[in-house]
């Protein structure tokens, strides 16, 4: 096994750990520095925001998703972003792809993109209706009650433990507006998979355990939002296709993001460490995963829980 020391870094820390952060405008002149505590040989790839290819990686991922939903959300707010002077939040935005994509197309709405990591988002080149703000969710969003049409977030499933969800999705609930959307897009684990796709998937899932995550909740994220006050109906906008090359072009590109992911330096060094392997040991098991998916069509969901908040 690896050599497990717990010796935390500190990092300059954000300084609202208590009550609701406050509104951090990044300074343009200094040279921003990563605001988070990390725990070194902790795993630690669920920060898959971290170097270049990640991101580059988070890029493309939400492409790929647009694409399989022909668009970049499900609630019924299109026609309240073309009239324009609304208000739309991305909780955990990364590098703002959804935000910049967004902001292109509607210029009178206001988009806020909010991240724990103050390096990764647009801090100087971006448009001008949208600012990304350094905030922590699980200290509340730094926004007053009712104050968004539109609160989205994506792929934070890997981030949130099982006794955080009611309080995040209590968070996006109270600065929508009453009569705005409350939106959650996630993967859910495939099926059907071969032995080295199901392993991958078993070390990831235990990973996320040892941090609290549980990542068998994502499919039961509408019946966490409709536990919540303000809200009498989730709907779920779910897509399924198959990973690799049985699952044509879709399959062969989310094999793509799938291995690019397992594959990162800090994947790696996450995942050996939790099977006591080296790191070759862990890049050549993933070698034969090709052949496996000829013979197999494991499926991917990806899957959108959306909801209106209610007047009262
Ligand atoms: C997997 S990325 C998803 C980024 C983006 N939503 C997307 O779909 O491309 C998760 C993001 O959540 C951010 N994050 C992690 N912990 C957070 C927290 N406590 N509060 C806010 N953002 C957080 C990470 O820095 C990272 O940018």
């Amino acid at each position: 096994m690896g050599n497990f020391k717990s010796t935390l870094k500190k990092i300059p820390s954000n300084p609202s750990k208590k009550g609701r952060s406050k509104l951090k405008e990044p300074e343009p002149e200094l040279e921003p520095e990563p605001q988070i505590l990390v725990e070194e040989n902790k795993p630690k790839y669920y920060l898959s925001n971290r170097g270049d290819e990640n991101l580059d990686r988070q890029h493309f991922n939400h492409f790929f998703r647009k694409h399989i939903f022909g668009n970049n959300f499900s609630a019924p707010i299109g026609r309240r972003l073309a009239q324009g002077e609304c208000k739309v939040l991305d909780v955990g935005c990364g590098p703002g792809t959804w935000l910049l994509d967004l902001a292109h197309k509607y210029k009178n709405v206001k988009f806020v993109g909010i991240d724990i990591e103050p390096t990764v988002y647009p801090n100087e080149i971006k448009p001008g209706n949208i600012n990304f703000y350094q905030a922590d969710i699980f200290d509340g969003l730094p926004f007053p009650d009712n104050e968004f049409d539109f609160v989205h977030q994506e792929i934070m499933a890997l981030i949130i433990k099982a006794d955080q969800w009611n309080f995040v999705i209590s968070e996006l609930i109270r600065v929508t507006k009453p009569g705005g959307f409350i939106e959650l897009v996630e993967y859910i684990a495939p099926d059907d998979n071969g032995p080295i796709l199901s392993k991958i998937y078993q070390t990831h899932y235990d990973l996320c355990l040892k941090r609290g995550v549980d990542t068998s909740l994502i499919p039961h994220l509408d019946n966490m939002m409709m536990s919540q006050n303000y809200i009498s109906q989730v709907n779920k906008d779910e897509k399924t296709f198959i990973i690799g090359p049985n699952g044509g072009k879709v399959g062969i590109t989310i094999l793509e993001i799938i291995i690019s992911f397992i594959m990162s330096d800090i994947a790696t060094e996450d995942i050996s460490f939790q099977q006591g392997i080296d790191k070759e040991e862990h890049k050549n098991r993933f070698k034969n995963l090709d052949e496996e998916l000829k013979g197999t069509s494991p499926k991917l969901k990806l899957c959108r829980f959306w909801a209106q908040k209610n007047d009262n």
